[in-house]
Parts: structure tokens; sequence; C-alpha cells
């Protein structure tokens, strides 16, 4: 627990070195993936595995580089471009859980069904396309 990380979460978690195993695990999964590749508008995937790896950083209670560079989050906004369906959300979840479970050695199991929980509501936040709820 410091200053910046009140809470103490982005260190329980494992800092810096377990945000990056996880967001470039994931990334290594999207590169391959037919559903989320084609979603992302750059050919280097690497400014977008940043964006993602500072953000989660930040919300964990680490560094605030992500708004200090992007301004406030507005995820839903960002991601409103984008066409985010049930597959798309569920894959996203499919490829998070198997980098996760790559990288969670270290984690309490508590710790990383907290982190898990929030992807999954972050997941279903994103979601811009539902045919149970559009038009
Ligand atoms: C539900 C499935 C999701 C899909 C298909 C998706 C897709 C995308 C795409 C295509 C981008 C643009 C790439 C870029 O320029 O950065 C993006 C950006 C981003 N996504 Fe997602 N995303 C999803 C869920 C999430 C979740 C759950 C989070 C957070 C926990 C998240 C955080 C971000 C962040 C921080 C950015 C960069 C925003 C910026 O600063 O411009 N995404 N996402």
């Amino acid at each position: 627990m410091t200053a910046t990380d009140p809470t103490g979460w982005y260190e329980r978690l494992g800092g810096a070195p377990f945000f990056a195993a996880l967001v470039g695990g994931f990334y290594d999964r999207v590169a391959e993936d037919d559903i989320l590749r084609p979603l992302y508008p750059e050919e280097d995937l690497e400014p977008a595995e940043r964006r993602l790896r500072m953000f989660l950083e930040q919300y964990w209670g680490g560094p605030k580089t992500y708004s200090e560079e992007r301004g406030h989050p507005r995820l839903r906004m960002r991601h409103a471009p984008f066409h985010i369906d049930l597959a798309a959300r569920d894959r996203w979840l499919e490829l998070m859980s198997a980098s996760l479970a790559d990288c969670d050695d270290t984690l309490e199991p508590e710790d990383r069904d907290e982190l898990w929980r929030y992807l999954v509501s972050a997941a279903d936040a994103m979601v811009n396309v539902n045919p149970y709820i559009d038009q």
C-alpha cells in the first residue's frame, strides 16, 4: 500500500510486471483472432496494447499515465465506433481468461476472482450491439 495505491490492489496483483503479462498475453491472442483482430483499426497492435495496460494499471491503483495521456477514460464512448456484439464480448473474455490463467500463479484466488468480476462487468458494459436490447 502506498499514497498512490491506497487500497494496495496494484501491488497485491503484482504491479507493472503482472499487467504487462496479462495484457501482453491477451494481445498475442487478439493478433490471431478471427473475431477481434478485424475490429482493431491499426496495423500495429502495440499502441492498443499499451492503452489497455495503462488503463488497467490506473484502474487498479497504479500510475495515472493513462489519464495523463488520454484524458478521462470514457470507455463506452471510445468503444462506440466499433461493432461490439455478444460474440465479441464473449471472445474478449475468453482471450482475457486464457491470458489470466497463464499469469495467475502469484495471485490469491480471491484477488483473481475480484479482478475477473471486474473484467466481466466491464466487458458487458462495452457491448453496443445487442439484439435483445437494440431495435
Ligand atoms: C467487450 C469486448 C471489447 C472489444 C471488442 C474491445 C475492442 C476495442 C477496440 C477495437 C479498441 C480500439 C483500439 C485502440 O485504438 O486502442 C479498444 C480500445 C480500448 N479498450 Fe476495448 N474492447 C473491449 C472491451 C474492453 C474492456 C472490458 C476494457 C477495460 C476493462 C477495454 C479497454 C480499452 C481501452 C482502455 C482502450 C483504449 C481507449 C483509448 O484510450 O483510446 N476494452 N477496444
